[in-house]
């Protein structure tokens, strides 16, 4: 029997769907294993939504990723790692979307968490070549998940703890990116940050993308996460620390990928913002106020739209 790791046992407290899913898991995964001829090869790992267990399979090692099935955020991902067939992203050997088993090929994992973030910059800026191939049919829009987004910004009462000029200007900024132009849509990864790329199999092939939450849509979208992650690290003696740092590393992203700075930019500024509105509409709609760590986090995603534009 497979036990569910602590941290992500602890996952029942965001409601019951995801306590039903918890209490499912165990099961649900021992039947996996059976049915797909794996045994468990190690000790559980776990991330937000998901557990992976790695297994031994007819074909060699591999990983078992088991995801919470109460929402639409993982529904795609086999989608964009079966088009990516290996190139630049982990390679999927198997998988089954209605229980949300993906079968892995298994990578060491080590994440660029540890590495210098200039680096890290460096080697996902270089991974966007690999990823960013013409979009499927099947994904969701960035367009449509925007608009949502734009729409729950107009509806943001004024006392909002958002300064109300970046929120028009998110929403003025949201307009121009989405108006249609000449460019095709793309395969977006969705959530690539340092906890997202694994030690790769080769030499020819040191990182790759895990984990995506796979969109249709601009490529310039890519960079943000980046930039709001590994934050603290940036916290010296003066906000120009944070913000110099936030300024190299999307620079470094703009640089290596070739992208349109303005194009990044912009999507920067519209991300930080939609995330803080994530973090508003959900105290609202739970009618309480906002937590110490939500208002650093609004606080947070406020420095880094601000940090691209000056
Ligand atoms: N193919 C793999 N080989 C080895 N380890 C893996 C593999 N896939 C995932 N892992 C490990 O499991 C952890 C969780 O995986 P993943 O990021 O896919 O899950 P998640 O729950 O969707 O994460 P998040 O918290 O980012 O939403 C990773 O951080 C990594 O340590
Ligand atoms: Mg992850």
């Amino acid at each position: 029997m497979i036990d569910v790791p602590e941290g992500l046992a602890g996952q029942a407290r965001l409601g019951e769907d995801w306590a039903a899913w918890l209490d499912r898991l165990p099961a649900l995964t021992a039947t996996l294993l059976a049915e797909w001829s794996l045994r468990p090869d190690g000790a559980s790992m776990h991330g937000y939504c998901s557990l992976v267990v790695p297994v031994s399979s007819p074909d060699g090692p591999a990983a078992l990723k088991v995801t919470f099935d109460g929402d639409d955020e993982s529904a795609l991902e086999h989608l964009a790692l079966r088009r990516w067939d290996g190139a630049g992203a982990v390679r999927l050997r198997r998988a089954d979307p209605r229980r949300r088993a993906l079968l892995l090929e298994r990578l060491v994992p080590q994440d660029l968490g540890d590495a210098w973030d200039v680096e890290a910059c460096e080697v996902v800026a270089g991974l966007y070549g690999a990823i960013h191939v013409p979009a499927l049919p099947q994904l969701t829009t960035l367009a449509s998940v925007v608009e949502k987004d734009d729409a729950r910004l107009a509806d943001l009462p004024r006392d909002a703890p958002l300064p109300r000029r970046l929120v028009e200007q998110a929403r003025s900024l949201a307009a121009d990116l989405l108006a249609p132009d000449d460019s095709r849509p793309v395969l977006l990864h969705g959530d690539l940050h340092y906890g997202n790329v694994l030690s790769g199999r080769s030499d020819d092939e040191p990182w790759l993308v895990i984990d995506p939450k796979p969109m249709a849509g601009d490529r310039h979208y890519e960079p943000a996460p980046m930039l709001w992650n590994r934050m603290d690290e940036l916290v010296g003696s003066s906000f120009d620390s944070v913000r110099d740092g936030l300024r190299r590393r999307f620079h470094t992203l703009v640089d290596v990928a070739g992208l349109d700075e303005h194009r990044a930019r912009d999507w920067v500024v519209v991300r930080m913002v939609h995330n803080a509105l994530w973090t508003i509409d959900d105290a609202r709609r739970q009618h309480r106020g906002l937590e110490r760590g939500e208002r650093d986090w609004i606080t947070r995603c406020i420095t880094v739209a601000k940090a691209v534009q000056d």
